[in-house]
């Protein structure tokens, strides 16, 4: 699975304001949106454009499209703190929901639903959810996809742990990923580490 770290000063202070335990409610979904953007950037980069012919005031010159625009899947809850300013950057897009908890036992996650349509084949799909731990909740969501064949799939997220990226990329499905940061390893809880905590209390509070 190709994974792209993305390297840049304004996601490395985005994602320090994350991690920083001392970042308030407001100031952690505000800056979630605005890293959202900066990595929803480098994951659309190779999306298929169209080109046709458009009129400026002065004379025809050439002009893009989106070529099948992808659908965007926030993966619920903490996946809803990324959506809008995907939706933002690519407004032709369309989206679909998977709702999933983790079990925190067993770290695998309980789905509560799904809203995705029932034929992708030939479609590309990225999927939001800022942290990919054991990556449990990913594989299901993005099985999900592929079982509608969907043939591409991007996982845009926040921070992954090794152990998630290495059972993603051993399912064989269409899978990348763009990602602030790979981090060092999972706790005995299955947390992260150094983490940002668990991103959902903090975007909408423990439930
Ligand atoms: C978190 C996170 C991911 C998942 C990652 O969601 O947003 O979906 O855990 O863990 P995994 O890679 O081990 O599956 P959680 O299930 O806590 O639900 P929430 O978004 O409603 O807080
Ligand atoms: N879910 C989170 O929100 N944070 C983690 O570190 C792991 C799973």
């Amino acid at each position: 699975m190709d994974v792209n770290v993305v390297n840049h000063p304004l996601v490395a202070t985005r994602l320090s304001v994350l991690r920083d335990k001392e970042t308030g409610d407001p100031e952690f979904r505000s800056t979630l949106d605005e890293l959202t953007s900066l990595l929803v950037y480098e994951a659309s980069r190779d999306l298929p454009v169209r080109v046709g012919e458009i009129h400026t005031p002065v004379s025809p010159a050439e002009g893009y499209q989106l070529d099948s625009p992808p659908l965007l899947v926030p993966v619920l809850r903490a996946g809803l703190g990324m959506a809008d300013a995907a939706r933002r950057l690519i407004p032709e897009s369309t989206m679909g929901f998977v709702g999933l908890a983790r079990d925190e036992e067993t770290f695998e996650p309980r789905a509560y639903m799904e809203s995705l349509p029932e034929d992708l084949s030939g479609s590309r799909a990225i999927v939001l959810d800022p942290m990919v731990a054991t990556g449990g909740s990913l594989l299901h969501s993005c099985r999900l996809l592929a079982d509608r064949g969907c043939e591409d799939i991007m996982i845009v997220c926040v921070l992954a742990a090794p152990e998630g990226i290495d059972r993603l990329a051993e399912s064989g499905l269409p899978l990348t990923m763009v990602t602030a940061s790979v981090d060092d390893g999972l706790n005995e809880n299955a947390y992260i580490v150094p983490g940002l905590g668990d991103a959902g209390d903090r975007l909408f509070g423990a439930i």
